[in-house]
């Protein structure tokens, strides 16, 4: 008999947080849920139980492709009937050579990934190791705190009149968090900093995972040199040295981390220090929030809980605007066996603008709404998830390609972004002040089913000669590299424009080779729900896997009823 590789519980409860509780969705008990660690070649078969009596729920594999088993990918209203309260979903996939790397799951309805989420490592199948030499690992996952609930919070943002979530109050490291107005019988262990525990004269692989929900965190340690970048969103990378992390909503970044030696340390204690802050503070916002967590050298260490720099010990930078962090420095590790190359421009069979823009007072509402090229879409936006109508009446349900030429690539009819298998899109995604405040934001954005290459990004519209020039520029360092979630930055410092000037400009490049349907949006997950959300269908009927015939009474029948039940 068959037995999962993991069970996942969800439930909703109220749970320690911050020093204070808040009641959060929870995986397992716990905030964050399971660490999840595969490898490369396995077959995954996951369980996910929907214990929450009154939400739906569904799980994304973040940054994982998916490939032909698109049902797994855990989006509702795109690739799955969500999980009703009460059932569970078996989620299966199968990792494959090149997919070692850092990556993460969450919820993927309402605002749960606030709470609900794990950290997801892929390892080297046993008789591979690393492209990089380390002696250990620690995984950092960073996440927001928000203390009204999740209902609250996106019945605001998407009511009428619309109301903001607030900013985020501060920065939890693997889910610990001291808050700064915390008095000192407080101390328990929701109350305290995140703690990693290093030993002396050790190389880490420390995999930093951007699980906040808004924050745009730059962090550093105290008293260390630099770190060594390795991996970018699931990808090794030439090797780059830093001396502090920018890291946004949905991405992560591996480092190599040389802690101090017995000797360096004895110095340091003599001097009074035997702690280092992990300093970690918000950007692209108006508000900066200074949150910390300790780097301790062995469980002695473990410093007094109440103890808070008076100043911030580090200084980080400010936000840079014009091309973002490391973004000219990241190539591709030269000699990566499973990488496909990189499309040159002549094998680009479309290109696609996705103008994203905020509106006010949509439709004489007090709402406020994020659209790209004019249109919102929220996870209620079809009465059927995508892919279930595309298996079920494949006729006139599937996109209609002719239609979406017409209108820059998007189906106004199915409110998709259609593309064939084999095609090479070119996606530029431009940033356009607010129609009546000329506001501008930073987005993570992120595309499921696939990696795409990051091409380039550059301030004002975008322009063919000056990305083609950075583009000439990058290959003669080995080329874009491929992510899953990149930045549209606001530029320049101002938090304002002309209203509708477009102020910057991302592209990636794709091949279609993974059909189903997949989702992409901005990483914030108020913009989220604000509507900064697009649906990419790819591959036609003859490129469906077909279904088995208890395959297709489990994903399509009964809106998940069919799903197992768990009562
Ligand atoms: Cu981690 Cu659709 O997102
Ligand atoms: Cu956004």
């Amino acid at each position: 008999s068959f037995h999962p590789d993991r069970i996942l519980r969800v439930t909703t409860q109220v749970y320690p947080l911050d020093c204070t509780t808040r009641y959060s969705v929870v995986i397992n008990g716990s905030i964050p849920g399971p660490e999840l660690r595969f490898r490369e070649g396995d077959k995954i078969w996951i369980r996910v139980y929907n214990d929450i009596k009154d939400e739906n729920l569904t799980i994304h594999w973040h940054g994982l492709t998916m490939r032909m088993s698109p049902f797994s990918d855990g989006t509702p209203a795109a690739s799955q009937w969500p999980i009703p309260p009460m059932h569970f979903f078996d989620y299966e996939f199968e990792l494959q050579s090149g997919d070692a790397g850092t990556y993460f799951y969450h919820s993927h309805v309402g605002f749960g990934a606030v709470t609900a989420y794990g950290a997801l490592i892929i390892e080297e199948r046993v008789k591979d190791s690393p492209p990089f030499v380390y002696d250990d690992e620690r995984t950092l996952v960073l996440t927001d705190i928000f203390y009204r609930n999740d209902s609250d919070i996106v019945g605001g943002l998407m009511g009428d009149p619309f109301l903001w979530s607030g900013e985020t109050f501060n920065v939890a490291l693997n889910g610990h968090s001291r808050s700064p107005n915390a008095t000192a019988d407080k101390e328990s262990t929701s109350c305290s900093y995140g703690v990693v525990t290093v030993k002396p004269s050790t190389t880490y692989r420390f995999r930093f995972i951007g699980g906040t929900v808004l924050s745009h965190v730059f962090l550093a340690f105290e008293g260390h040199g630099s770190m060594t970048v390795i991996e970018v969103d699931g990808h090794y990378v030439s090797p780059v040295e830093v001396d502090h992390i920018e890291i946004g909503s949905g991405q992560r970044f591996s480092v190599l981390f040389k802690s101090k030696s017995i000797e360096e340390l004895s110095v340091d204690r003599i001097n009074g220090k035997d702690q280092y802050w992990l300093q970690m503070e918000t950007r692209t916002r108006a508000l900066i929030t200074v949150s910390f967590a300790v780097l301790a050298y062995s469980d002695a260490d473990i410093p007094d809980r109440f103890t808070k720099p008076t100043t911030p010990p580090l200084l980080l930078p400010t936000e840079s605007f014009t091309s973002g962090w490391l973004e000219d420095e990241l190539w591709p590790l030269p000699s990566r066996p499973y990488d496909d190359s990189f499309p040159q421009a002549s094998e680009v069979t479309r290109r696609i603008f996705i103008n994203v823009q905020q509106n006010f007072n949509v439709n004489g509402t007090k709402k406020v709404m994020w659209h790209q090229n004019g249109a919102p879409w929220f996870e209620n936006s079809v009465p059927e998830p995508y892919l279930v109508s595309l298996y079920k009446n494949s006729k006139s349900a599937f996109p209609d390609y002719e239609n979406a030429l017409k209108h820059g690539g998007y189906d106004t009819k199915t409110k998709t972004y259609p593309a064939k298998l084999g095609e090479v899109l070119e996606i530029i995604w431009q940033n356009v002040g607010n129609t009546q405040s000329g506001t501008v934001e930073t987005h993570p954005f992120h595309a499921h089913g696939d990696h795409y290459w990051d091409a380039g990004c550059g301030t004002g519209s975008y322009s063919e000669t000056v990305a083609e020039a950075m583009l000439q520029d990058r290959m003669r360092y080995g080329g874009p590299i491929k992510r899953d979630t990149t930045n549209l930055y606001r530029t320049p410092p101002a938090t304002t424009t002309t209203p509708g000037a477009i102020v910057s400009w991302r592209a990636w490049r794709l091949r279609v080779r993974n059909p189903g349907v997949w989702m992409v949006h901005c990483h914030i997950v108020q913009h989220m729900m604000m509507g900064m959300q697009a649906v990419f269908v790819f591959g036609g009927k003859n490129d469906l896997k077909p279904l088995t015939k208890e395959q297709a009474a489990l994903y399509l029948e009964f809106g998940g009823q069919a799903y197992g039940n768990a009562t």
